[in-house]
Formats: structure tokens, sequence, C-alpha cells
């Protein structure tokens, strides 16, 4: 336009003057034509001396459409006027106005752009009913004020609305709604309020929205996503709440997303996997929290920077991020996110220029992955081991527990760290003499074990045998009677045995310890109003402390509840600290025959009761909660558990694993709770090898004290149940005895099928919705479920690859490329979970369990993480014997075949 306007009045002058010039110009297409109509002469210059613009611009003798700047004509009439940056006469700009009045008789009018031009005043209301040609509007950066009119909705043929950096105030009008011409509407930088109208979601042409900047609040509109054309979504600077909707997914073209510095709660969707296109993702400076989706990347092929800085993530990076070819920038700093780098390997293609993961909750060793990126800063971790070369001098190292570096975290916080989660830190580099006990290594006393058991020898062997068949017949009833107490492995010790009186547990560390008092009056003295529910373990009382947090109170009354459940219990929560769990707030241990334990309340109960809602009080329609919650919650038990089982050591069973049990906080996180059974694997072990031994029905023990097999095996089973509920909706299934259950396995089991996708759909809860894409995840569930519930203990999965599978569950139901080798292994075994879970099995070497460790091989310790380099002497070297083979991670070791599991599970569907 400037360029054609420059050269239309070169050759004026060209006329004019009569010089030759070399004839360069092309001949316009039409002979330029003066301004042919005298309203538009007259308002133009109307609206010269009520802008003030000066006698350089527009020349007042001139004609318009020749010589005056920014005016563009066609056949003699004004069709765009561009006074972008000019300046006013002083006069002018003494009293600068938006008064543009002259506007309105310009009919043709179909671009007008004053960006950065001082309009002080508001967007006058005829705007849309007098400019009903106008295509383009810029009002950038010119001061503007008021709100935008909402006779704007009548100006049909605009394309593209700039007022961003303004004053802008009020709401959006929803008639720009009817705009449906619009592809670009930039508002950013005002300060307008309200929502986004959900109505935007008519404007299928638009393909820049940008609102950043602004104070809009309320949720982002599902409507968003049926944008089609969208290439540029800015909705950052707002104060956007709720969570991210799926919709957005749906956004194909979108090439750059910035939703940061919202109040944006709840996870990534994993439906943002939809955005092929999306070269820009930036959700910074938000409250999202959880995992991300391990199916969200691998479409996201076209990925250049990622900001997921200062929310609160959780779980390890997907592998799959450090494939995307063309990341430049990955900053996710300030999250819980943990696990380990990856080596770089063959599958790190990442080549991003920039590496921020500081403040967050990584651990381990150095990796080469580093070695790829120019600007690193991984402080704030737990990083362990020395600094490798292909780090370069300018990484941001500080606050780690790295060797040789100055800055780094102390000693006790890096040892805590580690030992919470049941992993050796290399300790500086610094012989294990130095260590706190708290974390001695577990292979040292076991070694102390063996020891001790070769003095002992036969005879050690014999008392033992007779001990235990006293202590058998004193407390039948009794469950997790072994003496481990006097073995000191570490942190994680057995939680199945009481302490025995004069070994009493630390209760300082296990919350605060409340008085009767307190407790009296945070239930109202344990009115029956607040009764929750009469828990097998204790009766359960809603409650408020005095500061106001809203509590569950566990009255036991030891006349009729067992003294150890309560003591095992405590014991547990003084040993394991992991979000997985309940929070213990305190206890209360005052009373002689009472004792009451304290936890946070979860403010969406437990998923029996969460799984359907009343939508509201009055009408009676359910409201089932959606599909990637349901696998949100299996991903979180199943965290739950394969903590106990594979990072506790010895490892921890259940017991109890029912929906009841499945608590959910704000986020529909789950927080396991029901920890009254909780007893360690070995110690039970020792006891049902013992029974088997003396051939004693463990089944009738089993049957009288009504706590199940303490296998982790049997966690899987319940679990498998759980899952079922997930997929079918029909609740009960993990609650009902076995016996009850078993009909209803009958009729679901055989639609659950690896071969066949469409059975599923048979069984899937009617109230989900889901499409094909979901169906599928779906599918993979109950897979996984199928082969939680199989009759033989050993052949079910351990909980490691079930955790595996629930986070990437395609993997379970696609893998086409093994699939044939799959079905083989599976018919020759005569597994068929062996197919489903024979890919992570064998390749368990490369499984990253998130806060876990990798393992490096079904053997190895699965405590002990690899890539330390302080690590390889202090391994654990079991010779054989009991404590050794409990630590091993193989599965017949986990889950030996138990006698009397069998008339515990008997659904039949191999
Ligand atoms: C508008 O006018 C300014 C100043 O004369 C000029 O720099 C700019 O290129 C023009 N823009 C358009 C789109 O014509
Ligand atoms: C527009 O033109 C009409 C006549 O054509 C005239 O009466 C009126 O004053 C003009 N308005 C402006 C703002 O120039
Ligand atoms: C308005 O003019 C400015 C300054 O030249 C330019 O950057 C901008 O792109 C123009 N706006 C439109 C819509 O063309
Ligand atoms: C709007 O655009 C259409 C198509 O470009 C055109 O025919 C119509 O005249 C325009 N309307 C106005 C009021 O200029
Ligand atoms: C908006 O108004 C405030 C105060 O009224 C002023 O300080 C600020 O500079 C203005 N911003 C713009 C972009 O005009
Ligand atoms: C848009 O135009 C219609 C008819 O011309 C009128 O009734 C309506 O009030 C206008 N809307 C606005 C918001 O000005
Ligand atoms: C990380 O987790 C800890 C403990 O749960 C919590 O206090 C902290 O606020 C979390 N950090 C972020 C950034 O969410
Ligand atoms: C890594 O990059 C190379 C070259 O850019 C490319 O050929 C190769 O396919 C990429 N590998 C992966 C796993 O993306």
């Amino acid at each position: 336009m400037v360029d054609q306007r420059s050269v239309v009045s070169c050759a004026f002058l060209l006329v004019v003057v009569g010089l030759l010039f070399e004839p360069t110009f092309e001949q316009p297409s039409q002979p330029p034509m003066p301004l042919v109509s005298p309203a538009e002469r007259a308002a133009l210059l109307e609206l010269r001396s009520s802008l003030g613009l000066r006698g350089k611009d527009w020349p007042i003798k001139a004609d318009p459409c020749f010589i005056w700047k920014g005016v563009e004509c066609r056949n003699g009439r004004v069709v765009g006027i561009n006074i972008s940056g000019f300046r006013r006469t002083r006069l002018g700009s003494r009293n600068p106005q938006f008064s543009v009045n002259a506007l309105a008789n310009i009919t043709l009018l179909q671009s007008f752009n004053a960006s950065s031009f001082l309009l002080p005043g508001s967007i006058p209301d005829w705007f849309g009913q007098q400019l009903m040609s106008l295509q383009v509007l810029d009002l950038t950066a010119c001061s503007v004020i008021g709100a935008i009119p909402l006779s704007l909705g009548n100006s049909t043929n605009l394309t593209a609305l700039y007022l961003s950096y303004n004053n802008l105030t009020g709401t959006i009008p929803a008639s720009l709604s009817q705009l449906l011409g619009l592809s670009v509407v930039d508002l950013s930088q005002n300060r307008l309020t309200g929502s986004i109208p959900t109505s935007f979601g008519n404007l299928g042409n638009l393909s820049v929205l940008d609102i950043s900047g602004n104070y809009l609040s309320g949720s982002i509109s599902p409507g968003i996503g049926t944008l089609l054309k969208l290439q540029y979504l800015n909705l950052s600077n707002n104060m956007l709440s709720a969570s991210i909707p799926p919709q957005l997914g749906d956004l194909g073209s979108l090439v750059d997303l910035d939703l940061s510095a919202n109040l944006l709660a709840g996870s990534v969707p994993s439906d943002l996997r939809g955005l092929r296109n999306l070269q820009k993702m930036i959700v910074a400076d938000n409250l999202l929290s959880g995992i991300l989706p391990d199916n969200l990347f691998p479409t996201l092929t076209q990925l250049q920077v990622i900001v997921l800085r200062n929310n609160g993530f959780t779980g390890g990076l997907p592998n799959v991020l450090w494939s995307i070819p063309k990341l430049s920038l990955l900053d996710v700093s300030g999250n819980n996110f943990t696990g380990m780098l990856p080596n770089s390997s063959s599958n790190a293609n990442a080549t991003a220029a920039v590496f921020n993961i500081s403040r967050n909750l990584f651990y381990g060793g150095l990796t080469p992955l580093l070695g790829r990126f120019s600007d690193i800063d991984i402080s704030g971790n737990y990083f362990e081991g020395g600094v490798p070369g292909y780090v370069g001098t300018n990484a941001s190292l500080g606050s780690n527990c790295l060797q040789n570096v100055k800055n780094q975290r102390t000693l006790k916080e890096c040892s805590s760290f580690y030992a919470d989660r049941g992993l050796a830190f290399d300790n500086f580099g610094q012989p294990e003499s130095t260590q706190p006990p708290l974390v001695k290594p577990p292979g040292k006393s076991n070694k102390k074990v063996i020891i001790l058991a070769a003095v002992l020898g036969g005879v050690g062997l014999i008392v033992l045998l007779v001990l235990f068949c006293v202590v058998l017949l004193l407390c039948l009833r009794k469950r997790g009677t072994t003496t481990q107490r006097g073995v000191d492995v570490g942190l994680a010790t057995a939680g199945g045995s009481p302490p025995p009186p004069g070994a009493p547990i630390n209760f300082s560390s296990v919350g605060d310890a409340f008085t009767y008092q307190q407790l009296l009056q945070a239930t109202g003295e344990f009115n029956n109003a607040n009764l929750l529910k009469n828990g097998h373990s204790g009766d359960l009382f809603r409650g408020v402390l005095e500061n106001g947090i809203p509590v569950v109170i566990k009255r036991i009354d030891l006349c009729s509840i067992k003294k150890e459940a309560y003591l095992q219990e405590l014991d547990f929560f003084s040993k394991v600290s992991h979000a997985r769990f309940v929070p213990l707030l305190g206890h209360c241990l005052e009373n002689e025959n009472e004792k009451f334990l304290v936890y946070k309340s979860m403010p969406n109960g437990d998923l029996s009761n969460s799984l359907f809602k009343k939508t509201s009080t009055e009408d009676d329609s359910l409201q089932s909660l959606d599909w990637i919650t349901r696998l949100k919650i299996a991903l979180g038990g199943a965290e739950g558990l394969s903590y106990l089982h594979h990072e506790c050591n010895p490892p921890y069973v259940h017991r109890d694993v029912q929906a009841s049990s499945i608590l959910l906080d704000d986020k529909f996180e789950v927080r396991l709770g029901s920890l009254s059974d909780v007893c360690s694997q070995e110690g039970d072990t020792h006891q049902s090898r013992i029974t088997r031994l003396l051939r004693l029905p463990q089944s009738s023990e089993h049957g009288a004290s009504g706590s199940p097999t303490a296998v982790c095996a049997y966690d899987v089973y319940c679990f498998g149940k759980v899952l079922l509920e997930l997929v079918t909706g029909k609740l009960g299934i993990s609650a009902s005895s076995d016996t009850n259950v078993k009909e209803l396995l009958d009729q679901i089991l055989p639609y659950i099928s690896i071969y066949d996708k469409e059975l599923v759909t048979k069984i899937v809860d009617p109230s989900l919705i889901v499409d094909e894409d979901l169906l599928e995840e779906v599918w993979a569930m109950a897979v996984v479920a199928r082969s939680c519930l199989n009759p033989k203990p050993s052949r079910r999965p351990l909980m490691r690859y079930i955790l595996k599978a629930l986070e990437n569950p395609l993997k379970v139901v696609r893998e086409d490329s093994s699939g044939s080798a799959r079905l083989r292994t599976a018919s020759s075994r005569g597994s068929w979970n062996a197919a489903v879970f024979g890919s992570w099995r064998s390749s368990s070497e490369v499984v990253v369990i998130p806060g876990a460790s990798t393992m490096k091989g079904e053997g190895a310790s699965g405590l002990k993480h690899s890539g330390t380099s302080g690590s390889q002497g202090s391994g654990p070297t079991n010779g054989g014997g009991e404590h050794s083979s409990s630590r091993r991670r193989h599965s017949r070791d986990i889950c030996p075949e138990p006698s009397g599991v069998h008339d515990v599970e008997k659904p039949d569907q191999d």
C-alpha cells in the first residue's frame, strides 16, 4: 500500500517537473485519480484540524489522494487512512483528543491505522454504526480509555481489530462475536475485566486471539476449542481460573499457546496432544499440578519452546521430551518434578539451547544429556555425584548435593531427601562411616543378619521354630508377630511388627499430640452427626480444629480393637512419608482405653463416594468422574502401592485396597488411606512359610481375624478390582467379599480381551463419554485390570509394571511391531499377562519409575539406583537366605504363591 502510494506520488512529480528518470516504476493498473468526493475532502480537512496534523504530512493545497501521507484512495475515494506514528502540530499536541467525527463522512473507509498516535478518549459509539465498510481498525498504543463500544459488533466487515496497549476498561462485548469475518483480535495490555465471552466460539475465522495482560477472570471457555483456524492464542497475565479445557486440544492449527500467569489449576489435559502444529507451549506461573501425561508430547513434534515454570507439577519428565527434534527452550523450573536425568543415548535428540530445571526434586547423577545444552540451570535440586566435564563452567549448579561444588545443600538435607525415597545417597563421596545412622545402607545390617544367622546355625533355627510355635499358639489371632525389630535395616523397617515394649515409636515424628479436650471440641464431643463411618479399625468422625482446619478423627476403642492396629499405623507413619498417603496430622494417646488418630480431611472424600456425584441437591441426576480423572486416580493409586511394594524395604503390603481406601484431595490426587492393616511382606512371609511348614491352616487365621494375606500380589489383585470399578462404574466390586464378587467378575472379564477393543464397550461405564482415542485407554486399563485379577498370584504383574502400564496405557494395547512376538510368547508360556507386561519386564533396564530409580535388572536391588558414582561399592551383595530374597525384585520372590490365597481369590478366567 505504501509502496504503491509512493510510486504513485513519484509518478505525479515526474509528470509535473518533466524530468526523465530511468523508467523503473510500473504503470499502475488503473490511472491515478484525484480525490473526487468533495464531502470526503471536507472530512479529511476537518480530521486534519481536529487531530492537529502537520502540513508537512498533509499539505493543505495538494490532492490528498496523491500527496498526503498515509491516505490511500481507490477510484478517487478514500479507502485507507494511516496516521500511525504521526506527530501533531504544537497547537494540536497541547490538548489531544479522540476527535475523529469526520471519519463518519468517509463512507468507503476500509482501514484506519492510528497506532502510537495519541487519542486520549473513548472509542466513539458511532464507529460500529457509521464505519460500515471498515475492515482494519488499529488503535494500538493510542492511550484510549473507556469501554469497547457494543456497537462495534455491527461493523460487520471488520477483519482485524487491534486495541492493545491502551487503558480500555469494562468487559469484552459479546457483540464482537457477531463479526464472523474477524481474523485478528488483539485486546492485549488493557484493563479489561469480566470473562471471555463464550460466544467467541463463533469466530470461526479467527487466527490470532490475544487478550493477554488484562484482568479477565472466570474459566477459559471451552468454545475457544472450536476456533479451528486459530494459530496464536495468548491469554497470559490475567486472572483466569479453573482448569485448561481439554477442548483446546482441538486447535490443530495452533502454533503459539501462552496461558502463563493466570490462576489455572488442575493438570495439563492429555487432549492437548491434538496441537500438532504447536511450536510454543507456555503455561508458566499458574497453579497447575499433577503429572505430565506421557502421551502428550509424542504428537507435538513441532515444539520449540516449552515453559512450565512455577507450577506444582509432580512426577517425572516424560522421556519423549528429549527426542522432540526442534526444542530450543525447556524451562520447567519451580515445580515438584522428580526423577533422574536420562542418559543421553540414541533417543535423545533435543538440542535445546536453554535448559532450566532448577528448583525441583530431581536427583541422581548428572548425565551426558547436559552436554547438549549451552545454557544450563539445574540449581535447587538434589543431584549427587561429581560434575562431569561436559557440563559447562557457566552452568548454575547451586543448592544440590554435588561433590566439590560450592553452595550445596547440607549433608542432613541430602541424606534425608534420599532416605525418604529409600535411595542411597553418595554422601558427597565421603566414606560411609560419617553418615548419620538414619541412612545406614540396608545392605550392611543385612550382612550382619546373615552372619548372625550363620552363627546361630541349626540350633538357632530350631529355637526359632519352637519360639514361633509358642507365639502362634499364644496369639493365634494376632498377625504380624515376627521379630524383625531387632534387625535395624534403616529408615524403612518392618511395619508389620508392633514395636515391642521398651522400643516405643518416636511419637513426636508422627504429627502433633492433641489433647482429648481439643478433640472433643473439634467433633462436638464425638456427636453422632459427625460420625462418618464405623471402620474396622475404629470410628471415623469429621471435625474442625481450633485453627479452622477440617480433619477426620479416628476413635479407636481398645476394648474392641486390637492395640497393635493403631501402633502399627503410627509406626508406619513414623517411617513413611510420601505424598500418596493421607497426611496424619497427629494423635491423642492420653486416654487409657481410647486412642485417636487425626488425619487431614480430604475434600473429595474417597473413590467410592466421588465416582458419582449428585449434580445438585434437588434432582437425582448423577455426574460421574471423567475419564482423565479416573486415569489420574488409577495412576495415583498405582504410585502409592508401587512405593509400598518396591521402594520400601522390606516391602509393605497395604492389605485393604478398595475404593473407600482411595482418598482424593481437592485436585483429585490420590492419597491412600485405611492404613491400619499395612504390614511388611517379609514378616508375614516368614510366618506363612512356617505355618505351611507346620501345616497350620492359615486360612483359618485369615478368616478369624479378617485380615487378608500379606503379600504384594494380594494388593495387586485388589487393585485390579478398583481398576475394574473405574472402567465399569460398577462400584462395590472392590468392597464386596470374594464370593459375591465372583459372579460379577464372571460377567465382566469375558469382555476384556487384548485382541478385541470393541468388546470392552459392552462393559464400559455408560456415563463415561469416551471418543475413539479415549476408548483405547479404557480398553488398556481393562486389560491391566484383568491381568491383576489372575487367580494365580505369581502370574499377576508387579505394581511397578502396572504403574508403567497406566502411565502409558496405549503401549499396552498398541505395540504393533512386537505384537506377533508377544502373542507367541503368550501362547508358549500360556500366560496372557506376560503378553501385556512382557515388554516392560524384558526392558526393565530402561524403566524409570517416577520417584524411584533405574532398575538395573530383574535381580538387582530395587532400592539402589545406578548412575551414582559413589554407590557401586556399597551395593548389597546378598548371599541368599530369606532377607536377600525379599530384597530381590523377582516376581516369584515378591509374590510367592502363598497357601490359603486360593480361597480368597478364585475367579477363573485364564
Ligand atoms: C503507516 O504510516 C507509517 C508512518 O508513515 C509508516 O511507517 C507505515 O509503514 C505505514 N503503515 C502502513 C501499513 O501503511
Ligand atoms: C458530513 O457530510 C454532511 C453533508 O454531506 C455534512 O452535513 C456533515 O456536517 C458532515 N459531517 C462531518 C462530521 O463532516
Ligand atoms: C499500522 O501501522 C503500524 C506502523 O507502521 C504497523 O506496524 C501496523 O502493522 C499497521 N497496522 C495494520 C493493521 O496494518
Ligand atoms: C462488506 O464486504 C462485502 C464483501 O467484501 C461488500 O460487498 C460490502 O459492500 C461491504 N459492506 C460495506 C458496508 O462496505
Ligand atoms: C493508563 O492509565 C494509567 C493511569 O491512569 C497511566 O499511568 C498509564 O500510563 C496508562 N497506560 C497507558 C498504556 O496509556
Ligand atoms: C446494530 O444495528 C442494529 C440495526 O441497525 C441496531 O438495532 C442495533 O442496536 C445495533 N447494535 C448495536 C450494538 O449498536
Ligand atoms: C512441592 O511439594 C511440597 C511438599 O508437598 C510443597 O510444600 C511445595 O509447595 C511444592 N512446591 C511447588 C512448587 O508446588
Ligand atoms: C535426530 O536428529 C537427526 C538429525 O536431525 C534425525 O535424522 C533423527 O531422525 C532424529 N532422531 C529422532 C529420534 O528424532
